[in-house]
């Protein structure tokens, strides 16, 4: 595997993107269709429907999907669009079907595998045929714990697309981790904004003094850098340390996390919606929710080992509040930049050696809007 510095040199010349990019609606638009639309999307994580009937809803532009667990095991993701006349079926953000979706405007009824099973009255129509209205489905599949989906007419095979990541973090065994917290949060900014902070540390030093004491802001390596997922990782200053308040690790370390990733914590952007960061004890994943061209929902949750949950003291308080603080740090500055864009003077910044990534990510957005 070829690593690079942190501080390679991008691209002569790399910038940052124009101002429209940030701040246009028809813009946006052309995003939602060419990259939300048509590619692989992290949902949440296969605990939060462990029964049969168990769902949750998640919005992907203008539209609703419900993702639910069938009586075969299998999550499958449905448009909350009702057949008969449209209808948008489910209101609630989670919950459970008792065996089945039921639109509330004429009782036309579905199975958790989408097959149409019940519409009243409608047997007196000549030629209806029941199996000629399935709810609409979008494409699943699940990855270490993750479930994904994909709006796509034709999506690309996941494991076509997600060839670079498949069993690349096996060391952190992330599929058995479990969920300790989820924070939500709503940003005035471009998403893009929040995907480019993230990709870079060159902002550290005077945005996180706690983070920067605890990584060096110029340490690590990337061994991911062009194309749709980018990353590497940094160093921890010190042994058992991870990112917490007081800078110890919450927990023993992940799966066979051992050697040098003991004092690393790895960063990747997953083009387009996830942010995974693998610390020695703990998993965080942040999931960006595109809302117009200068507001995103983002949920950041952190993943521990199910066995430390269990073991008394267990407190996920110093990883969670650490986070929170550094998330903040960043919504803010990146709501800033959001503002400084829309002016009329923005022209595009040249990007520093610091900043291969946010770059290699512009690229990527422009091949997928091209
Ligand atoms: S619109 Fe759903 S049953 Fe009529
Ligand atoms: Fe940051």
């Amino acid at each position: 595997m070829v690593m690079v510095s942190q501080f390679s040199t991008p691209v002569k010349g790399a910038s940052t993107l124009p101002g429209n990019y940030y701040t246009a609606e028809d813009v946006f638009q052309q995003e939602v269709e060419r990259i939300f639309y048509e590619r692989w999307l992290c949902v949440g994580r296969e605990e939060q429907i462990p029964n049969s009937g168990d769902y949750f809803m998640q919005a992907v532009g203008q539209e609703s999907l419900i993702i639910v667990r069938g009586q075969d095991g299998r999550a499958r993701a449905f448009y909350n669009v009702c057949r008969h006349r449209g209808t948008r079926m489910c209101t609630t953000a989670s919950g459970h079907f008792p065996q089945s979706i039921q639109c509330p405007y004429h009782a036309w009824t579905y199975g958790l595998d989408g097959r149409l099973i019940g519409a009243p009255h409608m047997n007196e129509v000549e030629g209806f045929d029941k199996g000629q209205y399935p709810l609409y489905t979008a494409a699943t599949a699940s990855w270490e714990g993750f479930l994904f989906v994909n709006l796509s007419r034709q999506p690309e095979p996941f494991e076509q697309a997600f060839a670079p990541l498949i069993g690349k973090f096996s060391q952190w065994q992330i599929a058995k981790l479990r969920s300790a917290r989820r924070i939500e949060y709503e940003v005035a900014a471009n998403w893009k904004l929040l995907v480019e902070n993230y990709s870079e540390c060159y902002h550290c030093p005077l945005i996180h003094p706690a983070l920067a004491a605890l990584s060096p802001y110029r340490s690590g390596q990337n061994d991911l850098y062009e194309g749709p997922y980018l990353g590497g990782f940094m160093d921890i200053n010190h042994d058992s340390g991870s990112l917490t308040m007081d800078g110890r690790t919450c927990a023993l370390p992940l799966g066979e996390v051992s050697g040098e990733d003991l004092n690393r914590v790895y960063y990747y952007s997953l083009f387009p919606n996830m942010l995974l960061s693998l610390h020695p004890d703990y998993v965080m994943f942040h999931l960006l929710w595109p809302q117009s061209a200068g507001r995103t929902l983002i949920s950041c949750e952190w993943l521990f080992d199910p066995a430390a949950m269990a073991q008394p003291g267990f407190d996920p308080s110093g990883a969670v509040e650490f986070w929170d603080m550094t998330n903040r740090q960043d919504w803010h500055v990146c709501e800033l930049s959001q503002l400084g864009l829309t002016s009329r003077v923005y022209t595009p910044g040249p990007y520093s050696a610091a900043e291969s990534l946010p770059a290699a990510f512009d690229r990527e957005v422009l091949r997928a809007l091209e």
